[in-house]
């Protein structure tokens, strides 16, 4: 059942556990997460960045293969279909291409002009019936060669635009993109309790760079409020391990192990059990 994503973050935020959001890249990353999220009964956001969204050429297509998936599976669980990081003509194009939620990141902007632009596309997604997410500081990450550190937000600015009306909001708290650098400071749970404090009880808050934060950071964050938490590379991380140690055993010389169901299947595998072991973790099973 595709839905928006504000009830079942509401209910998170409520029940102290986090809803996991797993970006999809193509038909068999979303049907390992969507089997994976249905056996162990939880709520999943399948998160599109718009570089996926164009390799699987188009948010029509994305839409459309989700849609038929969901039915054609039996999904039961309630399942977002939502923009990740997605630009201001990218959220309206989601909004017709039949998405459930969309993520303006305006974060690079000044903030009267993230405050600007998000305020058109609240009334905009809201209007669609979607949910809609916005960020606040930059999350860090390796760009061209460089690794940031992770920002953290400056709580005012949070509350600008919390009081927007987004369902959920992403800030910086130290969080970054893709492989953790052994340097790293941890989140900052000060940044993160004083974000509550000027935001209020009610919003849910969303973690971004997922993968690789230690499993007591995680139960903190979501003690703390955290209701949405995104995972990207870890999954691509035990994908490329199983695929290449299927090849790297000789498994696709054998018999037919070139035939691309074959050569998948290792790599599907473990993203089913990645998202499981998520699910786990941010104790969002059986919520569904
Ligand atoms: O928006 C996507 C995520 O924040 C994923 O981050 O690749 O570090 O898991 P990650
Ligand atoms: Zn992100």
């Amino acid at each position: 059942m595709l839905v928006n994503a504000k009830e079942m973050l509401d209910k998170a935020l409520e029940g102290h556990y986090a809803v996991p959001h797993f970006n999809i890249n193509n038909l068999e990353w979303t049907k390992a997460v969507l089997l994976a999220c249905e056996e162990v009964k939880s709520p999943v956001i399948l998160g599109v960045s718009e570089g996926a969204g164009k390799y699987m050429c188009g948010f029509e297509t994305v839409t459309a293969m989700v849609k038929a998936m969901d039915k054609s599976l039996g999904i039961t669980v309630p399942v977002a279909l939502h923009l990740d990081h997605g630009s201001y003509d990218g959220c309206l194009a989601c909004i017709k291409a039949g998405f459930t939620s969309i993520m303006f990141d305006g974060s690079h902007f000044g903030i009267e002009e993230n405050v600007e632009k998000t305020k058109e596309l609240v009334a905009t997604a809201h209007k669609a019936g979607m949910s809609i997410e916005a960020e606040v500081g930059a999350i860090g990450g390796e760009e061209d060669g460089v690794v940031g550190m992770g920002e953290c937000a400056d709580p005012q600015e949070c509350k600008k635009i919390a009081d927007l009306g987004v369902d959920f909001l992403a800030a910086g708290i130290g969080n970054i993109h893709g492989i953790y650098p052994e340097n790293w400071q941890g989140l900052s749970f000060e940044t993160l309790a004083a974000i509550k404090a000027a935001i209020g009880e009610n919003l849910p808050l969303v973690l971004h760079g997922g993968s690789g934060i230690p499993d007591d950071q995680i139960k903190k964050a979501i003690s703390l409020g955290v209701s949405k938490i995104n995972v990207n590379t870890e999954l691509q991380l035990v994908f490329a391990k199983a695929t290449r140690e299927y090849i790297e055993a000789g498994s696709d010389k054998k018999g037919k192990g070139y035939d691309p169901r074959k050569l998948l299947k290792p790599g599907f595998d473990a993203i089913i059990e990645e998202c499981k072991a998520k699910i786990a973790l941010f104790g969002c099973a059986n919520k569904a």
